[in-house]
C-alpha cells in the first residue's frame, strides 16, 4: 500500500485525529467530540504518553456521556492509526520540535493537516514541510488564533481601509506577567531545542499578526536578547533561587511564588504528574534551576519587504500582561492597548502550598482595550470592539468555526502564500496556510541567529519564503 493510500481522502475532513494530548489538545478534543460531531468525527488519539491519552477520554466521557472512547495509539503507531482509523485529517499539538515529523507524515499519507503554533522551530524543518506540502498538495493550517480576535481584525480592517495611509512603521511591545511568562521555564520551553526559545515559541503569534497587518513579509532582522530574569545564575544573583529542581514534594518549593505545585490542581495532577512515571515529563520544574537555554528579555528591529519597520520587544517577567502596539501611518497613527491582567501577587497558602495552580495569581481587576485611530489634523477616535469570549481575547472559538464549522478559510492551502489575501469566504485573509506559518518563524529564527553573532540577518539567508 502506498503512503497516500494510509488516509481515505473521500469525503473531506470527516474523520480527524489529534495527535499530542497535552493541555491544548482539550480546545480541539472538545470541539471535535462536541459543537462539531456532527461534521466531522473525531476517531483517533496518539501521543507517547498512554496516561494523557486515557484523561481526555475520560474527559470526553463525562461531557459526552455515552460517547465511546477514542481509540489511542502510540507514538510509533501513528502511521497505523492513519490507516486503520482512515484519518483524512490530523491536528497536530504535540512539543514544538516534533511538529515537522507529524505535519509531513500526515501530508504523505494523502491527509490534509491543522498545526499547532509554532509550525516547526526551525528553517530545515520548515523546509521540509514545505516541500512535502508542495509535493502532495495537502492542505497545512496553522492555528493562529490571534487572526481571529475581534480586535486584531478591526486592526487589520482600519489598515486595510485606508485609515491611516501608507504604513511607515510599528512600535509593538508584549508582556507576560509573573505567572504565564514564568510557565515557559517550567518545562520543556525553557530548552531552546524543544521550542525554538520565546521568539519561535511565543513571538511567532505576535511576528504573523505583523506580517498579516501589513500584507507583507520579513526581509531584515537584528536582534538583542538574553536570560535577565530566570534561570539559576539570575536567580541566585538576586536571591530568589530555592534550592530545588522539581516543586513536587520538595520542602523548599513550598512558599516559593515561582512554583508551581501540581497536586493542587486535578487537571495538572491527572495530566502530568500521574503520567509521568511513563515519560519522565516534569511539568513543575524550578524556574531559577539549572539547564534554561532560552532568553526572557529580547529586542527586534525588522524591515519588510514593504519598506515598514518594525520595534519589538518580549518581556517573560511583567508585573502585568498585555500589549501595546502603534502604526505610524502617511495619514496618521493608530495605536492599541490590551490589558489582558493589571498585576499579580504571590498566593502561598499558610502550610506552604499554593491556593490557586501557580504560585502567583493574578488580580481581580479587569484588564481594559484601548484602539484609537489619530488621523492628521484630526481628535483621537476611539473604535470600540465588543470583547470576544472565551480564550486568546475570542479568537480560539473563532478559529475553531472556520476550521471545522465548514467556512472553508480560503486560504489555506500552503503553496501560493498568498492567504492572507481576502476571499469571499474569508474576507480578511484569516485562514494562515504553511507559507505563513514559515514566514512567522523566519523573523524568530533570524533573531535567534542575530542574538548569537550580534549582526543584523537577511531573512532569505535563512529561508527564502
Ligand atoms: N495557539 C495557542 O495559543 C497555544 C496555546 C497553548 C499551546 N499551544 C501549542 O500547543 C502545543 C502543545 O502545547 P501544550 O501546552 O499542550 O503542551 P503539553 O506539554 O501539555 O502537551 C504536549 C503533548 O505532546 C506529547 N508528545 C511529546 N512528544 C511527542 C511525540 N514525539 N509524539 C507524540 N506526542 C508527543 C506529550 O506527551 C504531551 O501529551 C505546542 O506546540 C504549543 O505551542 C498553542
Amino acid at each position: 500500500m502506498s503512503q497516500q493510500d494510509l488516509c481515505t481522502a473521500s469525503p473531506r475532513h470527516r474523520r480527524a485525529a489529534v495527535v499530542g494530548l497535552g493541555a491544548r489538545a482539550q480546545l480541539f478534543t472538545e470541539a471535535l467530540a462536541g459543537a462539531y460531531s456532527d461534521r466531522i468525527e473525531l476517531v483517533g488519539f496518539c501521543d507517547v504518553n498512554a496516561h494523557r491519552m486515557a484523561v481526555h477520554n475520560d474527559w470526553l466521557a463525562a461531557a459526552h456521556p455515552g460517547r465511546a472512547p477514542v481509540p489511542a495509539y502510540a507514538a510509533e503507531d501513528f502511521d497505523e492509526m492513519l490507516r486503520r482509523e482512515r484519518v483524512d485529517r490530523v491536528v497536530v499539538c504535540t512539543v514544538d520540535r516534533t511538529h515537522d515529523d507529524y505535519i509531513v507524515r500526515a501530508l504523505e499519507a494523502g491527509c490534509d493537516v491543522v498545526t499547532e503554533k509554532p509550525m516547526t522551530i526551525d528553517a530545515d524543518r520548515a523546509r521540509r514541510i514545505l516541500q512535502a506540502q508542495r509535493r502532495t498538495g495537502g492542505d497545512v493550517r496553522v492555528a493562529f488564533n490571534y487572526r481571529y480576535n475581534p480586535v486584531h481584525a478591526a486592526v487589520r480592517e482600519l489598515i486595510a481601509s485606508g485609515e491611516i495611509g501608507e504604513i511607515g512603521s510599528v512600535h509593538f511591545e508584549w508582556l507576560l506577567d509573573l505567572r504565564h511568562g514564568a510557565d515557559y521555564f517550567r518545562r520543556w520551553h525553557r530548552e531552546k531545542a524543544n521550542s525554538g526559545g520565546l521568539m519561535v515559541h511565543k513571538s511567532t503569534h505576535h511576528f504573523d499578526l505583523v506580517n498579516w497587518w501589513l500584507g507583507s513579509r520579513p526581509e531584515t532582522v537584528y536582534a538583542q536578547g538574553g536570560l535577565f530574569f530566570y534561570g539559576d545564575e539570575a536567580g541566585r544573583r538576586r536571591g530568589l533561587a530555592r534550592d530545588y529542581d522539581r516543586a513536587h514534594g520538595s520542602a523548599a518549593a513550598k512558599n516559593d511564588p515561582f512554583a508551581v505545585h501540581l497536586a493542587d490542581s486535578s487537571v495538572l495532577s491527572s495530566l502530568y504528574l500521574d503520567a509521568e512515571h511513563e515519560d519522565g515529563y516534569h511539568r513543575d520544574q524550578n524556574v531559577f534551576g539549572p539547564g534554561v537555554t532560552i532568553e526572557d528579555d529580547m529586542a527586534v528591529l525588522v524591515r519588510y519587504a514593504s519598506g515598514a519597520t518594525l520595534t519589538y520587544h518580549l518581556t517573560a517577567y511583567a508585573p502585568w500582561e498585555g500589549y501595546r502596539i502603534a502604526f505610524n501611518g502617511s495619514e496618521g497613527r493608530i495605536e492599541l492597548l490590551v490589558e489582558e491582567s493589571t498585576w499579580t501577587r504571590p498566593d502561598v497558602r499558610s502550610d506552604g502550598a499554593s491556593a490557586v495552580m501557580h504560585g502567583t495569581a493574578v488580580g481581580d481587576e479587569a484588564g481594559r482595550t484601548e484602539l484609537l485611530v489619530r488621523r492628521f489634523w484630526e481628535p483621537p477616535r476611539e473604535v470600540k470592539v465588543p470583547t470576544g469570549e472565551g480564550g486568546h481575547g475570542g479568537g480560539d472559538v473563532r478559529m475553531l468555526a472556520d476550521l471545522f464549522g465548514g467556512v472553508d478559510g480560503g486560504g489555506g492551502n500552503g503553496g501560493g502564500g498568498d492567504s492572507d489575501r481576502p476571499s469571499a469566504h474569508d474576507p480578511l485573509g484569516r485562514a494562515a496556510d504553511a507559507v505563513d506559518g514559515a514566514r512567522s518563524l523566519v523573523t524568530g529564527l533570524a533573531a535567534n541567529r542575530s542574538f548569537e553573532t550580534g549582526m543584523p540577518v537577511r531573512v532569505r539567508e535563512l529561508l527564502d519564503v
